[in-house]
């Protein structure tokens, strides 16, 4: 099979959206993975009792399943598959039916030993996990086109078929492959972006360090270095192999498409996951049906809540603001971490109902029921080891009753107050080595003005730096590094029309190719904020510098400081200390209609509220109710309706301010003026009318 040489675009697209047929079931779905080539078939028919009883409407069938499907090349053994399906529509369980790609069998490794992929340093994977896959290989490429034809053709007309899963997790465990296989993809996909070896050398700047080519052929994946590699190459990198997942993606999707006319087809992203920032789901969400959505509980120390409403939030963007799908979550502890601590009572409720509020027509999760053997045998599951006997089991059955009482929501849309800019090639390129500070981290500032707004009580919406804004009172850019000049004169162009910008340090920096912008920084944004910013000045590791304002408060920024020099700006807050004493810290500009605030070092999620307060007077934002930061209140709308979450975190009862009477859906009671909502717990009204 010939690889398409085809481009992806260097700078990502500015909004997915997705390709639409939707998801034809009645409620919203609630299930899980279902894996039951792990048991014995008679372990089935319990299964779908219980599957039953929990109110489960979907199941996830045959995300591994290539060896079974296909035990020899070429004999293929469906006899199962058609049993489980027939069962599960028997009972009115619809599938969502899993291409296997991401698991190929023991015996194709055996024929096609190079489509195992290659790291940087040039070690070869085994066979043994999942994901061993280098996606540039022929030969992978026509296998998973094979059985993708077979199982479509087979399962088309199923009518307990709901959507297709293509793969699983497309970029974890492997995100790029260095084989010679795809350095000679890499040249095509070079020769398509650039067209001439030139146009390569100009982009990547090989006229540093002595790197000029002479010729396509002579180049090669960013393999293991003497030091520091050529970033602009990475970064291409990086693209290419976003670009070859996706190009297999759409291989499938394709195959399904015209075997399976009206049945959506997903692919299941991990949006939000530091570990997975390897693939631009701007550019992934408009090729798909449906956006759907992996979330797990990251324990680090930090507000678990507070990332999940972030990850629901960008995910609900990649989507176009469509509703999606949570494919996968844990009923508790997860088993990859260095340490997973079960979920506390209500905690897996208040976690689905929280990406329901924020846009999923359902809740999924990993998996149906927990393994006994295997590498996942201490994930928690829907039905745990410790059987129907258990906490888990009760709160699972509970949690298909209320996912149930909400069905009528299904298709309305989550309503957002603000906009954060957010750009995954961005963070790419700023992860890249030698920059000013390792302390700095893009995402890091993503997540601390995320959850400064989120203590605000304020809906964000997630959007390319290139995106139409102009519906949004207020945008945050944290950390923009990578900013073409496009995204600036989007920016410009927001602010003069009267929007209100916040931006952190450490914006437009960069070009597309990770080349500085001409003259003083922020290039594309000099003239937006009113300001150049002379010197960077980032903080020894520990240091801290206190920032003053006119009234005497004072906040403490670390890690960077910056020389700003203001050109029209007025200084908001100043340096009391530091390199950069006596210099605005805190700056903000008017520009035409609007205004745009700048800020030079880094505050911590409560000290950036200062400036996020005045910021929403200009914008125009009214300060919500009183209530305590953990307890989320968020908003769908749409033809059914509108529907009013509110999900307390806290270990205290909370009143709500429900501005139209209406009914309360988990318990049916009415609602008017205040709601109690009890500690823990979730509540959605939908108002009146
Ligand atoms: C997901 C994956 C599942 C399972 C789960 C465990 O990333 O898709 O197959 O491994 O993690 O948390």
């Amino acid at each position: 099979m010939p690889l398409t040489p085809e481009a992806a675009p260097l700078t990502g697209t500015p909004t997915g959206t997705p390709l639409g047929t939707p998801l034809g079931l009645p409620r919203l779905a609630f299930g899980g993975d279902y894996n039951p080539e792990q048991w014995p078939e008679s372990v089935w028919a319990e299964d779908v009792r219980l599957m039953r009883e929990a109110g489960v409407t979907m199941v996830s069938v045959g995300i591994f399943s290539w060896a079974l499907l296909e035990p020899a090349p070429g004999v293929h053994e469906f006899g199962w598959l058609d049993r489980l399906l027939e069962l599960l529509h028997e009972n009115g369980i619809r599938v969502d039916l899993a291409t296997p790609t991401v698991a190929p069998p023991a015996w194709f490794y055996r024929e096609h030993p190079e489509a195992l992929p290659v790291t940087a340093d040039g070690v070869r994977h085994e066979f043994g996990s999942r994901g061993a896959i280098c996606h540039s290989s022929p030969a992978y490429r026509a296998a998973a086109a094979d059985i993708t034809t077979r199982l479509a053709e087979r399962y088309a007309a199923h009518p307990a078929l709901a959507l297709w899963h293509v793969h699983n997790e497309y970029g974890v465990p492997v995100s790029a492959c260095y084989c010679d296989t795809c350095a000679a993809h890499f040249r095509r996909w070079l020769a398509a972006t650039y067209e001439t070896v030139d146009g390569v050398n100009e982009a990547w700047g090989t006229a540093f360090w002595g790197q000029r080519y002479a010729d396509l052929e002579q180049i090669n994946p960013p393999r293991l270095t003497p030091t520091v590699g050529n970033p602009a190459q990475e970064l291409d990198y990086r693209r290419f192999a976003d670009a070859t997942m996706r190009e297999n993606f759409v291989a499938e999707r394709d195959i399904l498409h015209r075997l399976s006319p009206g049945i959506p087809v997903t692919t299941n992203f991990m949006t939000a996951l530091s570990q997975c920032d390897t693939v631009d789901y701007w550019a992934w969400g408009r090729e798909v049906d449906l956006v759907s959505n992996d979330h797990y509980l990251i324990t680090d120390g930090r507000r678990t809540h507070v990332n999940l409403a972030m990850t629901a939030d960008l995910t609900r963007s990649v989507a176009g603001g469509a509703p999606w799908l949570l494919m996968e979550h844990a009923t508790s502890g997860v088993s990859w971490q260095p340490r997973n601590p079960a979920k506390a009572p209500g905690e897996m409720a208040r976690n689905s109902l929280a990406h329901v509020a924020r846009g999923s027509d359902g809740a999924m999760f990993f998996q149906w029921r927990q393994s006994r053997r295997g590498a996942e045998k201490f994930h928690s599951a829907m039905l745990p080891h410790a059987g129907t006997e258990s906490r888990v089991w009760r709160e699972v059955v509970e949690l298909g009753a209320a996912v149930d009482s909400l069905s009528t929501l299904k298709g309305t849309r989550t309503v957002a107050d603000v906009a954060v800019l957010w750009d995954w090639q961005s963070w790419w390129a700023q992860s890249l080595q030698w920059r000013p500070s390792e302390d700095h981290d893009a995402r890091e500032r993503a997540d601390s003005f995320y959850e400064a707004l989120y203590d605000r009580h304020l809906t964000v919406d997630f959007a390319h730096p290139e995106a139409d804004l102009s519906a949004y009172p207020l945008v945050v850019v944290p950390a923009l590094y990578l900013m073409t000049q496009a995204a600036g004169d989007n920016l410009r162009a927001y602010v003069e029309q009267g929007g209100t910008l916040v931006v952190s340090y450490f914006s437009g920096i960069v070009d597309e190719h990770d080349a500085v912008h001409p003259g003083a920084y922020p290039g594309p944004l000099r003239d937006v904020l009113g300001l150049t910013v002379e010197e960077f000045s980032p903080l020894l590791a520990g240091q801290q510098v206190r920032v003053t304002a006119v009234d005497g408060s004072a906040l403490v920024g670390d890690v960077w400081t910056e020389f700003v020099v203001p050109r029209g700006a007025e200084t908001v807050w100043t340096y009391a200390d530091g390199p950069a004493a006596g210099l605005p810290a805190v700056t903000r500009n008017r520009l035409g209609e609007g205004s745009a605030w700048y800020v030079s070092t880094r505050l911590g999620a409560g000290d950036l509220d200062a400036l996020l307060g005045p910021a929403c007077e200009d914008a125009g934002i009214a300060p919500r109710a009183e209530l305590p930061r953990d307890v989320e209140v968020v908003r769908r709308s749409g033809e059914s309706g509108t529907y009013l979450f509110t999900v307390n975190h806290t270990a205290a009862e909370v009143k709500v301010p429900v501005d139209a009477p209406g009914t309360e859906l988990l318990t049916g009671e009415r609602a008017a003026g205040r709601l109690a909502v009890p500690a823990g717990a979730v509540r959605v009204v939908r108002l009146d009318g």
